[in-house]
């Protein structure tokens, strides 16, 4: 891969999933991958397979239905949660097995109740273990950010010892800065990687608001790998966001020059499909995909949009896939004006399905003053899936 290309790896389907309200079924969770797949992320976290039946069920069912790119299950450095996450990744064209252990003082201490020794021990175990089930292993030094520097480089260098080409420095409480982030990067390049081939992986938490920024900072002293969620959905305040990491890579390529493989124009869609299948839409003001993201109430900002959007405007709203039209779907639309929304979104709609959409449509519109793209989304699948019952 180019210097300067940064793998993507979304967790929506695992950290996401850990966010209040945001449990996925199996049919859920396989159509929000293959949004994944066609948003072009390097690497789908399908769950953590020994979690539950339901994750283990997700990831075979993921690993299966998914086969243009990586899936990962996660688990801790325990041997029956390895030996799990591998079985659930068996018939995967291009498995990962993602194992983590704290390597903070105080989780080693309150949590696992281990000794320093006793974690590097595991680590070195966990990784050799899971070599012998897939070539691509990937080690996360949990509560990386508040962790001892040189205990961590210890624990991240037994990890590479033992075969894990990524290891990832999770932000896991949302702790650090931007500053702090970027020194800890550097660090780990440095003392652990040196000449070896090992990607650094960056997964910061919300908690402080800083985690995109956080994500940006470590792409800038090395880090080739950002895990991030869709929506920055996921534990707490949630994970650095997906759209919002690829767009500022994008919009400021001329201080930030590195790329990824996303097609931007599916960030929307994909931001949509997920608010459907959880139920609840992001903050309107939330970056690339609110509501509001693109809507100028300001007089004299609405002036100069007219003139130029550029005025007011760092990307266009289809850069990121946001239908250009303004026609608000209500009680009073047409199926024209329906068809047309799918296809903005995205979705190629038989004659036959659209007409079952619409009736549904008019009946929401009834009872809902105002229709979202994700509630034409929800009303599609329940369409499709009555047909296919
Ligand atoms: O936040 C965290 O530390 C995690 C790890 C399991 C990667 O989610
Ligand atoms: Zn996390």
């Amino acid at each position: 891969m180019p210097q300067n290309r940064i793998s993507i790896f979304d967790t929506t389907l695992r950290d996401g999933e850990q966010s209040p309200g945001c449990s996925m079924d199996l049919e859920e969770k396989l159509r929000m991958a293959e949004k994944l797949e066609e948003l072009g992320v390097d690497i789908v976290e399908a769950g953590f397979p020994i979690a539950s039946e339901g994750d283990f069920a997700a990831v075979k069912a993921v690993a299966a239905r998914c086969r243009g790119v990586k899936v990962a299950a996660l688990c801790r450095t325990s041997e029956q949660d390895v030996a799990r996450a591998a079985e659930a990744l068996a018939h995967a064209a291009s498995p990962r097995i993602h194992t983590f252990c704290a390597t903070s003082d105080i989780h080693l201490e309150h949590k696992l109740k281990k000794s320093r020794a006793e974690v590097i021990e595991m680590t070195r175990r966990a990784v050799a273990q899971a070599r012998n089930y897939a070539d691509d292993v990937e080690f996360s030094a949990e509560d990386a950010t508040r962790s001892d520097i040189d205990y961590l480089c210890e624990v991240l260098n037994t990890a590479v010892e033992a075969g894990a080409s990524v290891l990832n420095i999770p932000d896991t409480v949302g702790y650090t800065t931007p500053t702090e982030m970027k020194y800890l990067v550097e660090q780990v390049n440095q003392r652990v990687v040196r000449d070896r081939d090992v990607i650094i992986s960056v997964h910061n938490h919300n908690d402080l608001g800083l985690a995109v920024a956080n994500s940006l900072a470590a792409i800038e002293a090395g880090a080739r790998q950002v895990e991030c969620t869709i929506n920055g959905i996921g534990e707490r305040a949630g994970n650095a966001s997906l759209e919002e990491i690829v767009m500022a890579l994008h919009v400021r390529a001329d201080r930030l020059p590195f790329e990824t493989g996303i097609v931007t124009s599916q960030l929307y869609p994909a931001s949509q499909l997920l608010s459907s299948i959880v139920g609840f839409e992001v903050q309107p003001n939330k970056a690339i995909v609110g509501r509001n993201a693109f809507a100028h109430e300001a007089g004299i900002h609405q002036h100069g949009v007219i003139n130029n959007p550029l005025c007011y405007e760092i990307m266009t709203p289809e850069s990121v896939g946001v239908p250009a039209n303004s026609l608000v779907l209500g009680k009073h639309s047409g199926r024209h004006a329906l068809s047309l929304r799918y296809m903005e979104l995205g979705y190629d709609v038989a004659a036959s399905e659209l007409d079952a959409a619409y009736t549904r449509f008019t009946e929401l519109a009834d009872r809902k003053k105002r229709i979202y793209d994700q509630d034409l989304i929800s009303l599609l699948n329940a369409t499709v899936g009555a047909a296919a019952a």
